[in-house]
């Protein structure tokens, strides 16, 4: 008003222009601030809290309803479709590994693009309401290849994994200064889903150096993680695998009430959490297929909850190990056994992506922990058993070697991860071929240095089998100089126990002919990755299958899709041992003693129109590959 005249203030026009562009401007300001993360993390209150018996989530009680998927498991394309699936199911919070070989394939070379993209990930989480528990490692177990840790770490000899030995810790600091600035800005306090951070895994039972798990724990907080802590063991690893601040949780999966009393007694009056409730189980080759009995998992998850207890479910969905990257087991056992490339797990979504009786059951279990009704199942993915297909041609291993790295001229045997290639990191995965002149027939033997499985060949014609069980082979009479050559499959290193530093793959010392120690090896390396395959597939030197193929073979057929291409699983009843390429993804590996019978082929690594498969046998073939729209783990049996 002006207070002299009475009259409202008027304005021109231009000065109510302006007006509306200062309103305007300030209305865009202020969502734009309301959006930038600091500004979220006013508006968050409280991330979780573990002070007392129960947790705390923006100062409320809450229960973690948890189940574990890996995004390196599970095709990109497929991510969504799986977190939605978990989250039908009543879940809300999504727990993943982060494997370290994976990301640094080379020591200083990382890869978070593509099938790695956590951070991708973890925003698709976030998008629909998922809480995470990131475990980021460095050691994760899981039954991968070295429980996640690289190979080239296992190029120094005096290497000590899991310690504060400077060749670790140091290889430890410069992965995590690239993991955890990409995870920070993903927690709570940032506005992100990430609600705690698990330092190492099991610790508890490995526990060769105190310093260790401190040490970790400075390296996530140092680079900026503030979320709770955890750390998950099993009752025997609890006490020594903690760490001071971080909250300890079981790991199980038969309900045994003095696990919970323990863990009540050595961490009273905070939250009571089973990080790994065991849903299903793994499977090694030459073994039968696990199972784990929907309604015995049930109950014990009923009375978790009925305890009041956070649970995660390992897995809720498994999904495959795709390429080499299984593990193996050795505990308790004399020698050890490779996985399998599936890891079905027996979850309660399968590998892929079905809904269970588990899955059903946990739904409505969970669905009474909920207010809000839970969301509608999300619908299936089709599948196609597509019409066998015919091999059309061939390529012996020998034939191509030429198209491998150079092979290496030593006069000692060399393990996978010494030999100068990968930049000088070694060789991580697949085969390694081993070759010398001798000019004697007699006794080859392997000085149980043969890590896994060789197939031996003289001139190339095949002799047998070395590895852990048969360590000696008679090699037949002949003439003059003959080539002796050992192909030896780096099955998988373990995963789990004391042995990890003793990983090492291919021959790792001498072997030996008549007791005397064999030298002069010509030495490639196989480690059979996608670039190697393609380069392959425009070789010149495939031969139809009209001429005999020898083995080890490479066989390269087509399958023709005629539709939008559906999930499948490949079938390869007439093989005996080998991988399956499909347009230069490497599925896995196939063996006919089983239990696995089947790989799984994602739709959306399928084109429409022909698809190139390319499967290396060792040993057989029967000239086709067939296809199933369900899969053949092999004969269950009871998880004991
Ligand atoms: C342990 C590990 C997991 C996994 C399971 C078995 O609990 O922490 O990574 O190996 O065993 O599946």
């Amino acid at each position: 008003m002006d207070m002299q005249t009475g009259r409202g203030v008027r304005l021109s026009l231009k000065q109510r222009y302006i007006l509306l562009l200062i309103a305007a401007g300030l209305i865009i300001a202020y969502q734009f601030t309301r959006n930038r993360p600091e500004t979220r993390k006013m508006a968050r209150i409280e991330g979780l809290r573990a002070n007392t018996s129960q947790f705390t989530l923006e100062r409320k009680p809450f229960r973690i309803l948890g189940g574990s998927i890996h995004y390196f498991r599970v095709p990109r394309a497929y991510w969504e479709d799986r977190l939605l699936k978990m989250k039908a199911c009543g879940i809300n919070t999504l727990t993943t590994y982060v494997p370290w070989n994976l990301h640094e394939p080379e020591r200083g070379v990382f890869n978070f693009e593509d099938q790695l993209d956590l951070e991708a990930y973890l925003r698709l989480a976030a998008s629909l309401g998922l809480w995470v528990i990131l475990r980021p490692g460095p050691y994760i177990c899981a039954e991968w290849d070295l429980g996640g840790l690289p190979s080239w770490l296992l190029r120094d000899q005096n290497m000590k994994l899991r310690t504060t030995y400077p060749g670790f810790t140091r290889a430890v600091d410069s992965f995590f200064d690239q993991l955890i600035k990409r995870a920070v800005p993903h927690q709570y306090s940032k506005g992100g889903p990430i609600i705690a951070v698990q330092v190492e895994n099991e610790y508890g039972t490995y526990a060769k150096d105190e310093a260790y798990m401190p040490f970790i724990k400075e390296a996530l907080l140092s680079r900026g993680i503030t979320e709770q802590l955890l750390t998950s063991d099993n009752k025997e690893g609890l006490t020594l695998g903690a760490v001071k601040g971080g909250l300890e949780t079981l790991n199980f999966q038969k309900l045994d009430m003095s696990d919970i009393k323990y863990l009540e007694k050595v961490q009273p009056q905070r939250p009571k959490m089973v990080m790994e409730y065991w849903s299903g189980w793994f499977d090694v080759w030459g073994d039968l297929h696990h199972v784990f009995s929907a309604d015995e998992m049930l109950q014990v998850v009923t009375a978790i909850l009925k305890l009041d207890m956070s649970i995660n479910l390992y897995m809720f969905h498994g999904g495959t190990n795709f390429g080499f990257m299984s593990g193996a087991l050795a505990h308790r056992l004399p020698t050890p056994k490779a996985m399998v490339t599936s890891y079905d797990y027996d979850a309660p979504l399968s590998e892929a992506g079905d809904y269970t009786t588990k899955y059903h059951l946990l739904r409505n279990l969970f669905s009474l922990y909920h207010t809000q009704p839970l969301p509608e199942l999300p619908s299936l993915h089709e599948r196609r058993a597509y019409q066998a297909v015919v091999i059309q041609q061939h390529l012996s291993l020998w034939d191509s070697l030429s198209f491998a790295d150079k092979p290496l001229k030593s006069e000692k045997p060399v393990n996978m991860e010494n030999l100068p290639v990968n930049n000088n990191n070694g060789q991580s995965y697949g085969y390694t071929l081993y070759e010398t002149v001798i000019t004697t027939a007699g006794t080859l033997n392997s000085k149980n240095n043969v890590r896994d499985r060789a197939l031996v060949f003289v001139n190339k014609h095949f002799v047998g089998v070395l590895d852990y069980k048969t360590q000696e082979l008679p090699l037949p009479d002949g003439q003059g100089k003959r080539t002796l050559s050992l192909l030896v499959e780096n099955c998988g290193r373990v995963n789990y126990g004391k042995t990890l530093d003793e990983q090492r793959k291919g021959l790792i010392g001498d072997i030996e002919l008549n007791k005397l120690v064999l030298r002069d090896f010509i030495i490639h390396s196989l480690s059979m990755k996608p670039g190697f395959v393609n380069r392959l597939e425009n070789a010149g030197q495939w031969m139809s299958m009209r001429q005999k193929p020898s083995f080890p073979s490479f066989f390269q057929a087509k399958l023709y899709v005629n539709s939008f291409p559906k999930d499948t699983f490949i079938k390869l009843p007439g093989w005996g041992k080998g991988f399956v390429f499909v347009n230069g993804k490497n599925l896995g590996r196939y063996w006919s003693i089983g239990p696995q019978q089947t790989l799984y082929v994602p739709g959306p690594w399928l084109q429409r129109g022909n698809n190139q498969v390319i499967v290396f046998e060792e040993q057989e073939s029967d000239g086709k590959i067939q296809f199933a729209s369900n899969p053949d783990y092999g004969m269950p049996v009871d998880v004991q």
